[in-house]
């Protein structure tokens, strides 16, 4: 395993994001610019820009979904970390790491605490995120991996001890932007990380009013319009594009049938964007629409489902009383 870096007798990084075969990478990445509707995968945002975009995207008036799920976390840590009896806390797009201390606080007050391994394909993001944890839990190990969810999760370090039971987190509605297709096999993926008795922790953004929906990606601040924009910039920096990012526009809307926010650039006029990197040159038209990230809204028959295709067993439905987030806590059987 490359880029294994011990940065402090209690902290690892492994940085495996480079990993990624470059040629592929971009053959992808030309086919689907190349495609109608184009795309963008949605792993692009999270440069060191995009992911400090997102943490204000958290805070924002609008965005309900990361203050609620922090106060479901709140209320339930207790009971979650006792249920999971759990010694390490695997998390999966840890981001920041912030509504973790919700459950690391927990742990450690149940005495269970020795480990915890984020897992996200941000390295500045993680690179903050562990330093901080490190200042606030000066004994606790910590073992990140910067990895991507479709390499490398067969790559998260083995239990400290053999017997160590593990509660995994997937939190922030994360699951909500894939494809019901690339869910269900990350569902699967993260069961084949864990061990008979580990417990999993998901967390879903529900199926409310429309207008909830719509201001939570539309804020009047438009930080999410940035947040989207964003991610051209980062395409223009790794492969040598031209994309201006004044020629497109930010547009978010409910698609009521699949009950998904889709995420689109909207291109202001004709033009033409050349990425060197990819030798690649596109007809944008104006009007068009690049798709960059969905965001499905759940119910509770729809997480059963997708825990079951993983062999999970839903063992609490945790949500706020306006029913606005859901935390879904289950067991590998
Ligand atoms: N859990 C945090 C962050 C959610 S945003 C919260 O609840 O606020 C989604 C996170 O997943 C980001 O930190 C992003 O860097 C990470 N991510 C997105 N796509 C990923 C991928 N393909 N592999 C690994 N991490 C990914
Ligand atoms: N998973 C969260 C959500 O769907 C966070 C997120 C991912 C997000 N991509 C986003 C939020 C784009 C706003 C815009 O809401």
């Amino acid at each position: 395993m490359g880029g294994g870096h011990q940065l402090d007798e209690h902290i690892t990084i492994d940085v495996l994001a480079g990993d990624r075969d470059p040629e592929a990478e971009r053959q992808e990445l030309r086919r689907l610019l190349s495609d109608r509707p184009r795309q963008i995968p949605s792993h692009y945002f999270y440069d060191g820009t995009g992911s400090s975009l997102f943490d204000r995207i958290t805070r924002l008036p609008e965005y309900y979904l990361t203050r609620t799920e922090a106060a479901i976390l709140e209320r339930n840590a207790a009971r979650i970390v006792r249920r999971s009896g759990a010694h390490e806390l695997v998390e999966l797009g840890s981001g920041t790491s912030t509504k973790t201390r919700i459950l690391l606080d927990a742990m450690a007050e149940a005495g269970t605490l020795q480990r915890y391994l984020p897992f996200d394909v941000s390295e500045p993001v993680v690179r903050d995120a562990i330093a901080a944890l490190a200042a606030r839990y000066p004994e606790l190990g910590i073992h990140a991996v910067v990895g991507d969810f479709f390499l490398h999760l067969d790559q998260i370090p083995d239990r400290i001890q053999p017997g160590n039971r593990r509660l995994v987190l997937l939190i922030g509605s994360t699951i909500g932007n894939f494809e019901a297709p690339e869910a269900t096999a990350l569902i699967r993926r993260i069961a084949q990380t864990m061990q008979t008795g580990d417990s999993f922790l998901l967390g879903v953004d529900l199926v409310k009013d429309e207008s909830v929906l719509h201001a939570a990606y539309n804020d009047t601040e438009g930080i999410t319009a940035r947040f989207n924009l964003n991610v051209l910039d980062v395409l223009n920096f790794r492969f040598g594009g031209d994309f201006s990012t004044c020629l497109f526009e930010h547009r978010a809307f409910y698609d009521r049938a699949r009950e998904r926010i889709e995420m689109r650039l909207v291109a202001l006029r004709d033009q033409r964007v050349r990425l060197t990197g990819l030798d690649l040159e596109l007809e944008i038209e104006a009007g068009e629409e690049i798709l960059t990230e969905i965001s499905c809204k759940y119910r509770r028959e729809v997480v059963v489902d997708l825990l079951s295709a993983g062999g999970f067993e839903l063992t609490d439905w945790l949500t706020d009383d306006d029913r606005l987030f859901g935390l879904a806590l289950a067991r590998r059987s």
